[in-house]
């Protein structure tokens, strides 16, 4: 057992009062840090350029899960006109195929051909994960980077449950992208150095995560969208920090988490018609796709983001990388930063998700792990 993971539950055995929900001065700079980024983001962001060039990618093959609206789209467009060889993972495979063909004719005369290709992945059905990942791996290819961008946010909806059990915005944000990213680590160590880029969001800031009712039933809280979208952001930022922990450094996996800014995307479509107007109302505040892609193309392609993560796992530092929407590091919340959790959170997930405790280690060493779901059912 990692010696953090050891010292996180010495803490937490000596520890009294369980903690159950964030402290309000916790809470309080949680949400300014929210209305920081979204008043000043124009202007921290200011020194980048749009579209963000980017290094060299001909070599890279890149999977964006999510990749047919938004920032998604964004940067799977641009990653392939770049030059990578870039797999749209989708719930529309019509959608992301009427892309590609429209890519394709605005490209034309501009160089080769792009070599894009669409996989079906619906991150509602944990099945659906483990085909992709099976999918993949039997290709015995490499994969460099893996973008988990698909998310929802179900503004003011009822709470809604997968048919896998879980609530919704807890698997599609955090549950089916971790399954993926360590069913997809046969291909990441392939394709080593590679790295797992989570799309998380500022409002992990407000966001905590209870391990004993991930699904918000207890009655212990209120179900609110904003909760269900918050505690499945944190949960993102504290099982990727576990699993870099997990990742030796020969490995050469890093696994980072990214603030994309406040952007004008589909993620709004939940919003009453009122809330929508006023959202049109404020374009200066609120990035382009484009410029919400940039902080995750700078992690997917910079060639410095590995040595910083390894850094951080060297000075034994308790939450993954942190890339805000300036692409620049940045810390993650104070809770994220709460060890004893994200070892809880991390043997939940995997418990949800239907991995074996010893799953990743298996996989380093080249073994095969058998998963709940998919067609390699135990
Ligand atoms: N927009 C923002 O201000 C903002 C801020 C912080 C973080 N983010 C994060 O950025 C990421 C991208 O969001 P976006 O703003 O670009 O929103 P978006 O336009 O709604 O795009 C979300 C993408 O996720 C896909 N998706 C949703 N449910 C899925 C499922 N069950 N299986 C597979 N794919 C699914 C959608 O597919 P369809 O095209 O088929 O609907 C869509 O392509 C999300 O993780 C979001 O939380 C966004």
């Amino acid at each position: 057992m990692p010696e953090a993971e050891v010292e996180a539950k010495k803490n937490g055995s000596s520890r009294k009062k369980k903690k159950d929900a964030l402290g309000w001065m916790e809470w309080l700079r949680g949400w300014l840090y929210v209305i920081y980024e979204m008043l000043f983001q124009r202007i921290l962001a200011s020194h980048l350029q749009n579209p963000l060039p980017l290094p060299p990618v001909n070599d890279l093959t890149c999977i964006v899960t999510g990749s047919t609206s938004g920032i998604g789209r964004e940067i799977a467009r641009q990653l392939a006109e770049s030059g990578a060889h870039v797999v749209m993972a989708v719930r529309n495979t019509k959608a992301a195929q009427e892309l590609i063909q429209k890519w394709q004719e605005e490209w034309s005369g501009r160089g080769l051909p792009l070599n894009v290709e669409v996989m079906e992945l619906d991150l509602l059905s944990l099945d659906s994960v483990a085909r992709f990942a099976e999918a993949w791996n039997a290709r015995l290819g490499p994969l460099h980077v893996l973008i988990n961008n698909a998310g929802i946010f179900s503004i003011g909806e009822p709470q809604r449950f997968s048919k896998d059990g879980y609530e919704e915005h807890m698997q599609v944000n955090h549950l089916a992208p971790a399954l993926l990213s360590v069913l997809l680590l046969p291909s990441l160590i392939r394709g080593s150095p590679s790295r797992i880029v989570n799309l998380n969001s500022v409002m992990h800031y407000v966001g905590f995560v209870d391990t004993e009712d991930m699904n918000v039933v207890s009655g212990k809280r209120k179900y609110t969208s904003l909760f269900g979208y918050s505690s499945s952001k944190l949960a993102q930022v504290m099982f990727s920090s576990v699993l870099q922990k997990r990742l030796p450094a020969e490995a050469g996996i890093n696994v980072l988490c990214v603030s994309p800014g406040i952007v004008h995307t589909n993620v709004a479509r939940d919003l009453s018609r009122v809330v929508q107007a006023a959202y049109h109302l404020i374009p200066y505040f609120i990035f382009s796709p484009q410029e919400g892609s940039r902080s995750t193309l700078f992690s997917a392609t910079d060639p410095q983001i590995p040595e910083y993560c390894e850094l951080l796992k060297a000075d034994d530092w308790p939450v993954c990388a942190f890339i805000s929407q300036e692409c620049r590091p940045t810390n993650a919340s104070e809770e994220a930063h709460n060890i004893e959790t994200s070892y809880k959170v991390w043997e939940k997930t995997l418990e949800m998700t239907g991995l074996p405790s010893y799953a990743v280690e298996r996989f380093l060493e080249g073994d095969e792990v058998k998963c709940r779901y998919g067609a390699q059912q135990v």
